[in-house]
């Protein structure tokens, strides 16, 4: 969602943090925003709309070397210029820009009103840049950590103030706040995404942490009372290029086809062939604490929600123990009752959904275990989690999540298998699946291939205003998540439904406009899946089927797309990456902005 940048040093600031806040477009926003300090004191342009807008009419006379930068995807007020980030205080001294939400901010925009502040937007922000210049602090940070006392919620934060030129002061609560060392020159962002090809020697602040910003450096403390906490920058491992999308069209082109290299990485170090079991030290528990776990709760949102029920799945066969997913959003909702015995799994790319953060937090706080399965190293939920193990997908950019699902899959296989291990799963049995994990990057690759024969029944997919994604058993969360990525990226009505389920309901709306997407793998459901087919194609219902080769379907029309057969626990990835590449070429055929879906977020920070 919103996105922050700044710079200090001897370039012009507004460039900069323009191509920053460009970087970091396929979080999600509607409106963006810079402000300088130069010569004559602060300046400030923003307005809804892209960024390259903003580019296109800042003023003339914009220079100065440092300034802060904003992408805002609305949440208190509609997405107007007004609206947009930063704000600034009644005597235009003041500029901020703000992550996150604050929960008290109706009742400080009363108080100020009643102040005689004159408020000049509907958002919960603008109060912090009224509070920083009403405080009577003498210093920057005296005035950050004044405002900060007054608010509740959760923000990362960007500051500057024209009486105080030489620096940014940044703070963080529950938002990424990253300060980035460069030569004579200092960056501020809320992703690395914004900052990587200028430096990527970083801090990260934590929670409750602010830090004061110079050209030369930075310093950080506590931002309750400024006591220091001597936080110093170390050299991240990223790869630059990691965050183009090269010769490709699109960011999610690029990484559904890294799927064989990010796969081989999710399971580099971690398969123990001689015992037949997998290796995951990040998630600290000894064969007697895997051993004591009685159930597993999956919690994710969206796409991961959907792997979640694949990896619960896994879990069941494996290891023979109760496994469900939930979606996080819902989750503390019901109040739920926390088993000390059940070992809880957050599952998330960013790290940063605040739902499932949040059913992170509820777990913990009722004395559960959650572990973590997070591609984001260092996110919100990777800390508040008692373990992990991280995805290794590299960063993701496009908001459709291709790499990252399919690590998804790939770190809960290593965890079914952990678990069988030390239960009753034999080694034979064990060492089978591995040979399976081992073989899947080839395999993915192999599907990635066929890419090219693809686009003609994509194509006619993207013409149908309806469709239905239809699986059974391990094959239901592949089709929930086949019809996630379709409408996400084709803006597409796509539902999916076990197949068993069709005759209950939805055969009333098969017909010759609303195709099928039908996974039928050749597993022991095979036949009465055909059975479904059959009905849907006595109903001239048109039909694309994934399938293994020698699966009989009879009669039945349909388009056929054959995937490799690896072991059948392992076989739903392998379903799901056609999926992937049929909402990408329906998309890209319905000329759509793949990377940047309309009303979408990469990382979805509110509530
Ligand atoms: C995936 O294609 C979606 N963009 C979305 O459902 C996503 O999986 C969900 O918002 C959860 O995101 P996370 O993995 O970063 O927590």
């Amino acid at each position: 969602m919103c996105g922050i940048v700044g710079y200090l040093g001897r370039q012009d600031a507004a460039p900069l943090v323009l191509e920053g806040l460009a970087r970091l477009e396929h979080r999600g926003y509607d409106s963006a925003g810079v402000a300088v300090l130069g010569r004559t004191g602060l300046k400030l342009a923003k307005q809804s709309g892209r960024v390259r807008d903003l580019a296109d009419s800042l003023p003339k006379r914009f220079a100065g070397t440092v300034g802060i930068g904003h992408t805002r995807w609305a949440t208190h007020g509609p997405a107007t210029d007004a609206n947009a980030h930063p704000h600034v205080d009644e005597a235009g001294k003041v500029a901020v820009v703000h992550n996150g939400i604050l929960d008290n901010s109706a009742a400080l925009r009363a108080a100020l009103t009643d102040a005689g502040v004159t408020l000049s937007s509907d958002t919960d922000t603008e109060v912090l840049a009224h509070l920083v210049a009403r405080s009577a602090s003498d210093t920057l940070e005296g005035k950050v950590r004044d405002a900060l006392a007054a608010v509740v919620g959760t923000y990362g934060l960007a500051v500057v103030h024209a009486d105080f030129p030489d620096r940014i002061v940044v703070a963080r609560n529950g938002s990424p706040l990253i300060i980035g060392v460069g030569d004579k020159e200092m960056f501020v962002a809320s992703d690395l995404a914004a900052i990587v090809r200028h430096t990527t020697t970083v801090a990260m602040l934590d929670d409750g942490e602010l830090a004061t910003v110079t050209a030369g450096g930075f310093t950080t403390m506590r931002h309750s009372d400024l006591s220091a906490t001597g936080k110093s920058a170390s050299e991240v491992d990223v790869d630059a290029s990691a965050y183009d999308a090269g010769d490709h069209e699109s960011f999610m082109h690029k990484e559904m086809l890294e799927q064989p290299v990010t796969a081989r990485a999710a399971l580099r170090g971690r398969l123990d062939e001689r015992f037949g079991t997998a290796h995951l030290g990040g998630l600290d528990m000894d064969a007697r604490d895997l051993r004591a776990v009685r159930r597993v709760k999956i919690l994710g949102c969206g796409s991961a929600y959907y792997v979640g029920q694949m990896g619960a799945a896994l879990i069941e066969e494996l290891a023979r123990i109760p496994a469900d997913a939930e979606a996080a959003s819902e989750f503390r909702y019901r109040d739920p009752v926390i088993e000390p015995d059940t070992l809880y799994v957050a599952v998330s790319q960013s790290g940063e959904t605040i739902d499932t953060l949040l059913a992170v937090q509820e777990v913990r706080r009722k004395g559960g275990r959650c572990v973590g399965l997070v591609n984001v190293v260092g996110s919100a939920i990777a800390r508040e989690c008692d373990g992990g193990i991280y995805l290794h997908a590299g960063p993701e950019v496009a908001v459709a999540s291709t790499k990252a699902l399919t690590n998804m899959f790939l770190g809960f296989a290593l965890l079914a298998l952990q678990l069988g291990r030390v239960r009753d799963l034999s080694i034979a049995d064990g060492k089978r699946l591995i040979a399976g994990l081992e073989r899947l990057p080839e395999q993915i690759a192999e599907v990635l291939a066929g890419e090219s024969d693809l686009v003609e029944v994509a194509q006619t997919l993207a013409g149908a205003e309806s469709l239905f994604f239809i699986g059974r058993v391990r094959g239901y969360p592949v089709a929930r998540e086949g019809a996630q990525k379709f409408k996400e990226i084709s803006y597409r009505h796509a539902e999916a439904y076990q197949t068993s389920e069709l005759k209950h309901g939805p055969l009333a709306l098969i017909s010759p406009d609303v195709p099928t997407v039908a996974l039928v793998p050749a597993d022991e459901l095979a036949e009465r899946n055909v059975a479904a087919l059959h009905e849907i194609s006595a109903r001239s219902g048109p039909l694309v089927v994934v399938t293994h080769e020698g699966v009989d379907l009879g009669e039945v029309d349909a388009r056929r797309i054959v995937v490799p057969r690896n072991e059948p626990e392992l076989d739903p990835i392998l379903l799901t990456i056609p999926l992937q590449l049929l909402a990408y070429h329906a998309a890209q055929h319905l000329g759509l902005d793949i990377d940047k879906p309309r009303n979408l977020a990469k990382s979805v920070t509110v509530e």
